[in-house]
């Protein structure tokens, strides 16, 4: 959800009655007529017409180069863009059909076990999904089935499952836990504490914890909570009470960051504890929306009930998803990808990417407007708040930079931080140097508009209470 887009929709007037045809202008040139907008049309109309309708229908949309709200990739090469047009054709699940497609999968996840360096006494397995979300989902329902298993055989009741995370996960957490029925013990964030670490963890673990969640690069400021004490944390809870805890990591972000970044950061299966991870493909792996990956450390993480195996597409399938048919085009995507750049393309790539967030985050604090609410450390992502005592928000400033074409989000932060409301920016491949003085000089320019056409009080105070009211979970 764009928090500034409903806020703005509060303002907005009645909307007048929508014309519920498309009437396009290109009779000179096709023979062309009034389609209905809400029913399927009678009759065809020539590809060039359709194609034409559909591609203007994009017109009003923002422009991916300028969307600084999305960590998903905008931009591939041709080449990429071949694959994935080939890849549309070819239903992934149908493994029966196209052999290879499950064949390149697999070293897919090996390629990314390896990069979260598996140790070498396990055997690692996982799947590709639609994105982050449904990765951790058939993360933490493994957790939650080889939970149930550990109590029914030791005859303990397995009826009240929980898990713990702080506020600073993606809304997908809080989606596993309403859709799975397991009950989450959430740790609010403060002020100027926007992760969680050991001491938050320890009060609120218990024999029917399924796992503990930890955010390498969390939505809201790109912080990485801090696993290290948490892993340290578990493996002495495991000592004294025999109860072993695993850790999902959530490197939806950091997964294709930290080992090029900083290589030497633990925070994946180097960590004891930490049995699975989840990382969004379609975020630094640098492929378009629409893919996710879960590893499992080790084969014996995924208990073998859930898997299902299906053999009516002519042989036999084994299948974990949470929906069935896909294309394979970021599958295709991703391989080429990997194999395009190897480790040192990718390593180019972050670390320039890494060097303009913290140029944009300096010239920001320079300006002496901002403060930095967390310093581009782990992430690429510059999250800054207006220095108090101004006379617009950062509300204001996001809606003057739409003028411009740019698409950067103003949100308040979770619980216990709701009262902070940040811009943020995250920072891709094809946002140069260049770009990132022009988007400078929009922020000043927005500033000095705001400064001298001051919003009214009131406006700005009902965008407040607004703000506080809604969720930022939207942001991804
Ligand atoms: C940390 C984190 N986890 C999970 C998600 C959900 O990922 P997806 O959009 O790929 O489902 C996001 C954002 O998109 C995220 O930032």
């Amino acid at each position: 959800m764009n928090i500034s887009k409903s806020l703005k929709n509060l303002f907005r007037k009645p909307k007048r009655q929508e014309n519920p045809y498309i009437s396009p202008i290109y009779g000179g040139r096709w023979d062309t007529h009034p389609i209905e907008k809400k029913k399927i049309p009678e009759d065809p109309l020539l590809p060039e017409v359709a194609y034409r309708i559909v591609a203007d229908e994009m017109n009003l949309e923002g422009n991916p180069a300028l969307n600084m709200a999305t960590f998903v990739t905008t931009w591939m090469e041709p080449e990429a863009d071949e694959l994935i047009k080939m890849g549309a054709t070819k239903n992934l699940v149908d493994e029966d059909e196209y052999p290879q497609l499950k064949v390149i999968e697999e070293r897919i996840i090996h390629m990314e076990a390896e990069l979260f360096n598996v140790p070498d006494d396990c055997e690692p397995t996982g799947v590709v999904t639609i994105g982050s979300s449904e990765a951790i989902m058939l993360a933490l329902l493994a957790h939650k089935w080889s939970w149930r298993k550990k109590r029914q055989a030791a005859g303990l009741d397995s009826s009240r499952p929980n898990i713990i995370f702080g506020a600073d996960v993606h809304t997908c957490w809080e989606k596993f836990s309403r859709y799975f029925d397991v009950e989450m013990r959430v740790i609010p964030l403060q002020q100027d504490k926007y992760t969680i670490n050991a001491e938050d963890i320890a009060p609120l673990l218990d024999e029917n914890t399924i796992a503990v969640g930890v955010v390498v690069g969390t939505t809201f400021t790109g912080q990485v909570d801090d696993i290290q004490e948490i892993n340290r944390y578990l493996i002495k809870h495991k000592q004294a009470t025999g109860n072993n805890i695993p850790i999902h990591v959530d490197a939806a972000s950091g997964g294709f960051v930290l080992p090029f970044y900083r290589p030497d950061f633990l925070w994946d299966f180097r960590l004891e504890q930490v049995r699975t991870i989840n990382v969004s493909n379609h975020k630094f792996g640098l492929v378009y929306a629409g893919m996710g990956s879960v590893i499992f450390k080790d084969k014996s993480d995924l208990p073998p009930e859930l898997p299902f195996e299906i053999n009516y597409l002519g042989g036999s399938i084994h299948n974990y998803s949470l929906n069935f048919s896909k294309g394979s085009s970021n599958l295709l995507a991703q391989y080429y990808m990997f194999i395009r750049l190897g480790k040192s393309g990718y390593r180019k790539i972050i670390n320039a990417v890494m060097d303009n967030a913290q140029y944009l985050e300096k010239q920001l604090s320079d300006s002496g407007y901002f403060e930095i609410l967390t310093d581009a450390n782990f992430l690429p992502t510059v999250v800054v708040k207006l220095i108090n005592d101004q006379t617009f928000t950062a509300y204001h400033i996001s809606d003057q930079l739409r003028k411009n074409g740019w698409i950067v989000p103003a949100y308040s932060l979770p619980l216990h931080a709701d009262h902070i409301v940040v811009l943020r920016m995250v920072i891709k491949e094809n946002f140069s140097r260049d770009l990132a003085e022009k988007l400078l000089n929009d922020i000043l320019a927005a500033i000095d508009y705001l400064q001298k056409n001051p919003p009214q009080r009131q406006v700005i105070d009902e965008m407040q209470k607004e703000s506080s009211k809604i969720k930022p979970h939207g942001v991804c």
